[in-house]
């Protein structure tokens, strides 16, 4: 059975798991501290009990909602759970009054720009260097109505 629900504590080391395997750079310190900060829109992926997935939004103003990471374990991609949780924290945004969401998305992560593209999102621009290696990032937003 799949479930999108809220993050608790308990799903920690597993949310850290799958982010040592999608992405291997954010400190799991970040996550508690979204927890902690912003617990609406960190959200889980649950299929048969073991999460599977996550998103992790935050207000960046009043206006702006803006997600920090997003990421479905490599087993258990294509299964629709991606745009599940990007649908969860959407309306979790549309109902705080958020007028536009905004990410970034490596250059080179093609399947994730597509991915966004498909539910609505617009490349907005291009900041060089973005992350540490030295990739650059693609800016994406996406304007949504107020719930
Ligand atoms: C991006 C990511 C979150 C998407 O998660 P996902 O669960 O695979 O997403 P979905 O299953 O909803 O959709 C993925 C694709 O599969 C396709 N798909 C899903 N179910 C399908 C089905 N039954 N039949 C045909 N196609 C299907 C979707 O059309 C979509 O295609 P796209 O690549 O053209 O957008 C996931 O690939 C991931 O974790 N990537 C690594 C981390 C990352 O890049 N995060 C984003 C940057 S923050």
């Amino acid at each position: 059975m799949n479930l999108i629900r809220k993050f608790e504590p308990a799903d920690f080391p597993r949310v850290i798991e799958i982010e040592k395997q999608v992405f291997n750079e954010h400190d799991p310190f970040f996550y508690m501290q979204f927890y902690e900060t912003c617990s609406d829109g960190f959200i889980v992926a649950e299929v048969n009990g073991i999460i599977v997935g996550f998103v992790v939004g935050f207000l960046a103003s009043q206006m702006t909602g803006r997600i920090f990471s997003l990421a479905v374990h490599p087993a258990y991609q294509n299964r629709r759970l991606g745009s599940a949780l990007l649908n969860a924290v959407i309306e979790v945004f549309r109902g705080v009054g958020v007028s536009e969401v905004i990410l970034e998305a490596r250059l080179s992560n093609v399947k994730a720009m597509k991915f966004y593209e498909r539910h609505g999102f617009k490349k907005t621009g291009v900041v060089a260097k973005y992350y540490n290696d030295g990739e650059s990032a693609c800016m994406m937003r996406l304007e949504i109505q107020a719930g």
